[in-house]
C-alpha cells in the first residue's frame, strides 16, 4: 500500500503506541511520527520523525505535502486534570490543532482523519448510567468543552465540505507500556505501578467513583477498526461513544488483591474528585457495535492479569 500516514502527539501515552501498531501493520516508512518533543528510542528509530507543533498551520502542510501524507491522526491535546489549572493554553492547543487538520482536508490535501474525542464531553446533568450516543451533554471542564466543540466542527466539516473524519470518545485508557499524561483516570494507571513498587497507593478520587476504563489493546483496535471501515459505515461525523468496563478505584483494590493479597490502598480525594464526578460511570456503546462491528476484548480481571505481568 502506498498511502503514508502522519501521526501528531506521537509520543503520548496512546500516540506512541498508536505508531507502532500503524508500522507493523504498514511498514516504518509509511508512518511519520510527530509531536513538540522527541520520543523514546524505539519510536525514533522505527519510522520517520518530525518535530511538530500541531498549532503550526505552515510547519504541517509542508510536512503533509512532504511526506505525501494521506491519513492524520490528531493525538495532540491537554488532558483533562492539566486543561483545569491552563484553560487558555488548552484551549487553544485543543482547538487550532484540530482547524488545521481540518482544514488541510477541506483543502483536499489529506484524505482521512482520525480525531479522538472523550468521556468528558458529558457533564453533571448527562444520564450517569448507560450514557447514550445522543443525549444531555453539558460538559463542565475546559477540556470538555473543547472536545465538544470539537465534535461539532467535525460534523460541520464533513456535512459541509465533505471531510472524512472519524472519532471516538475514548473512556479512561490503561496501559503499561506508556504512562499517562494528565487526565482524571490516571489513576488506574498509576495503582499498578505503586501495588507493585511499594505496595500501596493513594488515589486522588474517592473509592465508590465509577468511571469507564479501557485497556490499551482495545483502545488501539478501535481506532485501527473505525478508520478501516467503509465509509458509509460511519454514520455519526461527531464522535462514536465506546465502551469495554467500567469500575470504581475500590474495585480495582479488590482485583489487585486477588494476585497481590498485602495491597493497600488509601484515599486523598483532589480536584479531580470534581471532574470525575461530572462524568458517566458507564456507556452505551450501542451505535459503534451496529454501525462498524465494534466489540471490546478487555474487562477489568483481563486487565488486572496483563498489566501486574508486564510491569512485574
Ligand atoms: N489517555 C486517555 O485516557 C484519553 C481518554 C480520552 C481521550 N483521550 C484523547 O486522546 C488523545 C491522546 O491522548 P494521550 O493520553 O495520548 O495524551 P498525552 O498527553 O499522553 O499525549 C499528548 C502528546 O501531544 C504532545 N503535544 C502537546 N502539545 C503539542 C503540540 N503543540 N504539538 C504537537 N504535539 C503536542 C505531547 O508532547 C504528548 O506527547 C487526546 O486527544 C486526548 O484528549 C485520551
Amino acid at each position: 500500500m502506498s498511502k503514508s500516514i502522519l501521526i501528531i502527539g506521537a509520543c503520548g501515552q496512546i500516540g506512541s503506541e498508536l505508531t507502532h501498531t500503524l508500522r507493523e501493520k504498514y511498514g516504518g516508512d509509511k508512518v511519520v511520527a510527530s509531536d513538540i518533543r522527541e520520543g523514546d528510542d524505539h519510536l525514533m528509530e522505527s519510522g520517520p520523525f518530525e518535530i511538530l507543533d500541531a498549532t503550526d498551520f505552515d510547519a504541517l502542510e509542508e510536512i503533509v505535502a512532504y511526506w505525501e501524507i494521506e491519513e492524520v491522526y490528531l493525538m495532540a491535546a491537554m488532558l483533562s486534570a492539566t486543561a483545569e489549572k491552563f484553560p487558555m493554553r488548552a484551549w487553544n492547543l485543543n482547538m487550532n490543532s484540530l482547524f488545521n487538520v481540518l482544514n488541510l482536508g477541506k483543502d483536499k490535501k489529506i484524505k482521512k482523519i482520525f480525531w479522538p474525542s472523550s468521556i468528558a464531553v458529558f457533564g453533571p446533568d448527562t444520564p450517569k448510567q448507560n450514557t447514550p450516543q445522543h443525549t444531555i451533554m453539558q460538559p463542565s471542564t475546559v477540556y470538555g468543552i473543547s472536545k465538544q466543540s470539537g465534535e461539532r466542527w467535525c460534523e460541520y466539516y464533513h456535512r459541509k465540505f465533505g471531510v472524512d473524519i472519524r472519532s471516538v470518545r475514548y473512556p479512561g485508557l490503561i496501559s503499561w507500556k506508556t504512562m499517562p499524561g494528565g487526565g482524571t483516570t490516571d489513576y488506574a494507571v498509576e495503582v499498578y505501578h505503586q501495588a507493585l513498587s511499594n505496595g500501596k497507593y493513594s488515589c486522588f478520587l474517592k473509592p465508590d467513583t465509577e468511571l469507564p476504563m479501557m485497556f490499551m489493546d482495545d483502545a488501539i483496535r478501535a481506532t485501527l477498526k473505525i478508520m478501516e471501515s467503509d465509509t458509509g459505515k460511519i454514520k455519526v461525523r461527531s464522535s462514536y461513544n465506546l465502551a469495554a468496563m467500567s469500575f470504581t478505584p475500590a474495585q480495582v483494590a479488590k482485583s489487585i488483591q486477588k494476585q497481590l493479597p498485602d495491597f493497600k490502598m488509601e484515599y486523598a480525594p483532589d480536584f479531580r474528585q470534581a471532574i470525575a464526578d461530572s462524568w458517566p460511570g458507564s456507556i452505551d456503546d450501542s451505535a459503534a457495535r451496529d454501525d462498524w462491528g465494534w466489540q471490546a476484548e478487555f474487562d477489568l480481571e483481563k486487565t488486572t492479569t496483563e498489566m501486574l505481568d508486564h510491569l512485574k
